[in-house]
């Protein structure tokens, strides 16, 4: 199951080892030196499948697939060193913590047990009896098997056998926070969970503050979705381009009044729309797609299927293809150059259907709204509130809520400058 190097290759991935370590501090992602020190200890690759190229193994941007479902895509993997030690930094964990992962892989268990040392615990826990026995057996390889305990059960329900815990660590895409983690957290624990918001993921460290549990820091990252109890899937609606192909709608939390009211949405359009907002090229506007996730109705992603004149076009190939439904018609978000100084783009939006000009002005006027809100958002903005508890009002700050099954997420934007 895991490859037995040879002494060699022990040497070079000894050596790859404190190449990526250096590479995690350089970078900062390193959080103390209890931290720094797991990274130098564990042997990675141990965790990982056989003829996993040491290069990757120890690429502190690259994560490794551990297992594949049925149409291909990844249910388990061993997360990227940079993520893994992001989390564990979001965490503040220390010696003597004692820590739930949720999602296991081997390594990153390791790791937290490393950090925790001897007066500390670590539980790891995974729904997959396979994911559990691979990442048994290199802990045992690498000689930490009395020193984690991996559980194979649904994380929806906790470990409640070895809480509470002072951290909470899920290292799978969550779509709520189920009531188990907060409850068998120990006061003063902490939480960290890569929560998706209609459709976006942000690592959140949450503490409790009162009846809600705020964050303490926010981090964009992409994970694995949970299966189970907390699975949650997209819905699709798929729209016929009369020159060829489909277009899909794709929502999470969006529920749409009468979708066939956009059966012929195709027919009609584009109709552009353009905003006066500009970015250069090299700056990430993440922030821009739960701004929009959060105020536009009818949030959705837009994939345009082979054929289309979308596709042929590009719109919706490149990481920005969302969009919105209003009524009978619908609008995908685009960047064209300004032409301005700063290779500066310009966000606007092309509609479709009877109302095309109306969708795409209205997906305009919300990034104009972001861009009056100050574009970015701080990592102490974001909010979990059990069911049953009043969200009080921001002032003058914007407030987007994410309604989930167990309570609502909440993200409070800087008010207007
Ligand atoms: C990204 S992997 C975990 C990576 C791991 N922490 C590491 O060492 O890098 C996510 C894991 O979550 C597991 N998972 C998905 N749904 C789950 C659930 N409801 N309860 C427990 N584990 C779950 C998957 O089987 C998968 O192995």
């Amino acid at each position: 199951m895991t490859q037995a190097p040879s002494v060699a290759s022990f040497d070079q991935a000894d050596e790859m080892r404190a190449a990526m370590t250096d590479r995690l501090v350089a970078d900062g992602w390193i959080g103390g030196p209890e931290m720094e020190a797991a990274f130098r200890t564990v042997p990675r690759h141990l965790f990982v499948p056989d003829g996993t190229p040491l290069e990757t193994i120890y690429d502190a941007d690259q994560s490794v697939v551990t297992k594949v479902g049925a149409g291909g895509a990844s249910m388990s993997s061993v997360s990227a060193p940079w993520l893994q030690a992001r989390m564990i930094a979001q965490a503040g964990i220390a010696p003597g913590m004692r820590v739930l992962e949720v999602g296991s892989g081997g390594y990153n268990a390791a790791l937290l047990a490393e950090i925790v040392g001897k007066n500390g615990q670590a539980v790891t826990v995974d729904i997959d009896p396979e994911v559990t026995a691979r990442a048994t057996a290199g802990l045992d390889a690498a000689g930490y098997g009395d020193r984690v305990v991996v559980v194979t059960a649904d994380a929806e329900h906790g470990v409640p056998e070895h809480a509470d815990y002072d951290a909470v660590v899920v290292t799978v895409g969550a779509w709520d926070l189920a009531p188990a983690w907060l409850e068998q957290l120990a006061g003063g624990g902490v939480i960290v969970v890569p929560l998706r918001m209609n459709t976006f993921t942000r690592s959140l460290a949450l503490r409790r503050s009162g009846e809600h549990w705020a964050s303490t820091s926010a981090q964009l990252c992409g994970f694995v979705p949970m299966q189970g109890v907390g699975e949650r899937a997209n819905r699709g609606l798929r729209l016929r381009h009369p020159a060829g192909g489909l277009v899909t709608l794709l929502f999470d939390e969006t529920e749409v009044d009468d979708p066939r009211l956009l059966t012929g949405a195709l027919d009609h359009g584009p109709a552009q729309a353009w905003s006066g907002c500009t970015i250069p090229v090299q700056v990430d506007f993440a922030d821009l797609h739960l701004w929009l996730a959060g105020f536009l109705p009818g949030f959705c992603r837009v994939e345009a299927g082979p054929g289309t004149p979308m596709a042929a076009e590009g719109v919706c190939r490149t990481w920005f293809p969302f969009g919105s439904v209003i009524g009978d018609s619908f609008c995908v978000m685009e960047l064209r150059d300004s032409g301005l100084p700063g290779a500066q783009r310009e966000f606007g939006a092309r509609g479709y259907g009877p109302h095309a000009a109306e969708a795409a002005e209205a997906l305009v006027a919300q990034i104009r709204a972001w861009d009056a809100h100050g574009r970015t958002i701080p990592g102490d903005a974001f909010a979990y509130w059990p069911a049953g508890t009043a969200i009080p009002s921001a002032g003058d700050a914007p407030v987007c809520r994410f309604r989930k099954t167990h309570g609502t997420a909440t993200i409070t934007w800087p008010a207007a400058g």
